[in-house]
């Protein structure tokens, strides 16, 4: 296996982040010294993907640990809710601060560089157990793509080890069904408006010499009718308790066309994207971006000037519409909300 990239690399106090505003043009790093900065690169994209971004906010709180006198849950609160207030929708960012905080807490008290190594300890912990369950989930997905044969994949957004603390979610899984030789092809969304599938998911792809071949976000119907499509698998950003999932906009009609057209629709996440708090798809936020998301292409305006946009990021697939949810844990097929409860009751 080619060595597996890493988006976010600590070194005593300095987070450093491949921007991937910048991919594949350029591969340049930021590097971020203060929790603000590390908010600011949640908010902005220089990092992003669902669990990239709670690993990043986790060596935030660490970063303005380092700054206060004491390490107590008032003097870190307003970093706390900084790093919260970077995006809405993907709940692992909220996931990783809850561990910081519960950390926080239990280390209040301690001698200060005691205290701030527990909450290394912590952050860290939290990256190298994503990238472990990134693994696992590679493992279990290719089981379960195994009974479909081998065939063309389908695939949206970038889930890949830009996106996580290494290897992938559904871009894990599309990479040890590779290995294990079930994949043909790979169709890529390019997933207008920010092209995370043009520009990052190709380039992982590439990368690794996975044969795959772009598309335009509109083709994808056709391209499931006529090209030997055997399941389409994506990540998620939250996943409630009954198993709706919110993900990059344009996942639930890929849904839709997969069910009209007899293809299986997987997601992949770790169990830090489910959110047991929400039963509904429709209580979960969705962040909306500038229109000029939709009204620019690379930067150059391809509307007129003055045209409105809407240009909210994700969107929610019912549970329904699921095929399977592989997880670390195991994958539940055909998600509902007893099947949900029964995998986080689960034993590890
Ligand atoms: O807006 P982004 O690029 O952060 O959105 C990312 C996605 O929607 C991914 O599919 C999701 O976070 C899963 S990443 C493993």
């Amino acid at each position: 296996m080619k060595e597996i990239f890493q988006p976010l690399v600590w070194r005593e106090g300095v987070l450093r982040l491949i921007d991937q505003r910048k991919l594949p043009q350029e591969e340049a790093w930021l590097e971020s010294q203060t929790w603000q900065t590390t908010a600011s690169a949640i908010r902005d994209m220089v990092v992003r993907g669902a669990p990239a971004i709670g690993i990043a906010a986790a060596w935030g709180v660490v970063q303005a640990a380092c700054t206060v006198s004491e390490i107590t849950p008032q003097t870190l609160k307003p970093a706390l809710d900084g790093l919260a207030a970077s995006r809405p929708t993907a709940v692992n960012l909220f996931w990783a601060l809850e561990r910081m905080s519960e950390t926080i807490a239990a280390v209040a008290g301690l001698p200060a560089d005691q205290a701030l190594a527990r909450l290394e300890d912590e952050a860290r912990a939290i990256h190298e157990e994503d990238l472990a369950a990134n693994l696992r989930m590679g493992e279990l997905g290719a089981e379960w793509a195994r009974t479909m044969g081998k065939g063309a994949v389908l695939t949206h957004c970038n889930t890949g080890s830009l996106a996580t603390g290494g290897y992938g979610t559904a871009l894990g899984v599309i990479r040890s069904a590779w290995q294990a030789g079930l994949v043909e092809t790979v169709y890529v969304d390019e997933t207008r408006p920010w092209l995370q599938g043009a520009r990052l998911t190709a380039w992982e792809l590439m990368r690794d010499g996975i044969p795959a071949q772009l598309i335009a976000d509109v083709a994808a119907a056709s391209v499931m009718r006529d090209k030997g499509v055997k399941w389409v698998v994506v990540g998620a950003d939250r996943i409630t308790a009954r198993g709706d999932v919110a993900n990059k906009i344009g996942t639930y009609g890929l849904a839709v066309l997969a069910r009209y057209h007899g293809v299986k629709f997987a997601v992949a996440a770790p169990l830090s994207t489910i959110d047991p708090h929400l039963e509904k798809g429709e209580d979960i936020p969705i962040e909306e971006r500038t229109p000029d998301e939709v009204c620019q292409l690379g930067g150059v305006r391809t509307a007129p000037a003055g045209m409105a946009a809407y240009n909210p990021v994700f969107d929610v697939t019912p549970a329904e519409l699921v095929d399977a949810i592989i997880t670390e844990r195991g994958v539940v097929e055909q998600p509902d909300a007893m099947k949900m409860k029964a995998l986080l009751a689960a034993s590890a």
